[in-house]
């Protein structure tokens, strides 16, 4: 993925548009859709796979359907309304990331930010089991229709699926990440607090073209529009961060395009790129690929006083 980030940043947006539709032509095949064929272990019956994934959605379903019928009795005391719906695209396999995500940044997570772990079908039991545990524990994740496919549609039916499950202008923000970030959700919230609810398209821009696909937000009108028009269904296959872009240009939905150039960056370890040091008005950290990197950066945003003694 980060290969492929890197070419349209020396090329200018209509060749990134070309290799869009390259990759979008090439890739077609591996739709996202309902009822796709499971990759299944020998030992594994399609049917006690299928099972497994219905009691799954069904769980996660009515674990949804239970907070909004919690809210919708009388606001529960000291519930702020809520800013922003983080989603975070990952895939089951990742359980030790997982467990370092909620164990370090979601530990300082404002009441007013929701966070999910977001996961296409799972296509063993192993899987779908394990998924099934994490949401009893913990309620944070979420199951799309789609593949578990880097670039197969999942950006399309992330924001489809929150756009259908979620009440009607329940979080003014949703935002897509990824796992290789160190999230902070109080900065975060506090600077979409501040930004103008229409039509606006956060994060970090790549050659003005599109906000990069570590992490970037995007308004509820926006939300509803990517799930109501045809354009980004029909468009799904590709690129996903440069695809949001082309999809919201031309339907002419962005009017507040913000750029946070200095507060999303590289781990000061890469030393190149965006990369510097950590920032107290950080909001994300791109590039942590081992757990020594995202510890280390837990321990700075959680512990300051602890790694300036060091
Ligand atoms: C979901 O809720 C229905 C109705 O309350 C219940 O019958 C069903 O067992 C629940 N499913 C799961 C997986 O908890
Ligand atoms: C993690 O990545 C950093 C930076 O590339 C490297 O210095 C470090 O040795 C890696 N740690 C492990 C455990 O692989």
């Amino acid at each position: 993925m980060h290969a492929l980030l890197r070419i349209p940043v020396v090329l200018p947006l209509v060749a990134t548009i070309l290799l869009m539709l390259l990759v979008q032509s090439t890739r077609r095949q591996v739709s996202c859709r309902v009822g796709a064929p499971l990759d299944v272990e020998s030992v594994d019956s399609i049917a006690s796979v299928r099972d497994e994934v219905r009691q799954l959605r069904e769980l996660v379903e009515n674990d949804t359907h239970r907070r909004h019928e919690d809210k919708s009795l009388s606001d529960p005391p000291g519930e702020s309304p809520k800013t922003v719906l983080v989603g975070l695209l990952t895939v089951p396999s990742k359980l030790q990331r997982r467990a370092l995500i909620r164990s370090t940044y979601l530990q300082i997570k404002p009441p007013e930010v929701d966070f999910f772990f977001v996961f296409g079908t799972p296509a063993t039991l192993e899987d779908a089991r394990l998924l099934e545990w994490e949401q009893r524990l913990y309620k944070d994740i979420i199951i799309i229709d789609c593949e578990e496919n880097m670039d197969s549609g999942k950006t399309f039916h992330f924001f489809d699926h929150v756009a259908r499950t979620f009440p009607d202008g329940k979080y003014p923000f949703v935002m897509k990440t990824d796992d290789d970030v160190w999230l902070h959700l109080p900065n975060l919230a506090e600077r979409l607090q501040s930004s103008p609810r229409q039509g606006t398209y956060f994060g970090r821009s790549v050659q003005d073209s599109f906000m990069a696909g570590m992490g970037y937000a995007v308004s509820w009108d926006i939300v509803k529009w990517i799930s109501t028009d045809s354009f980004p269904g029909e468009n799904k296959i590709g690129q996903e961060d440069a695809m949001l872009a082309w999809w919201l240009q031309r339907g002419q939905v962005i009017k507040n395009w913000i750029s946070e150039d200095y507060e999303f960056y590289d781990d000061p370890s890469f030393k190149e790129g965006w990369a510097h040091d950590y920032t107290p008005g950080t909001i994300l950290v791109h590039r942590l690929k081992n757990e020594t990197l995202f510890i280390r950066a837990s321990a700075h945003f959680l512990e300051p006083q602890k790694t300036t003694r060091r």
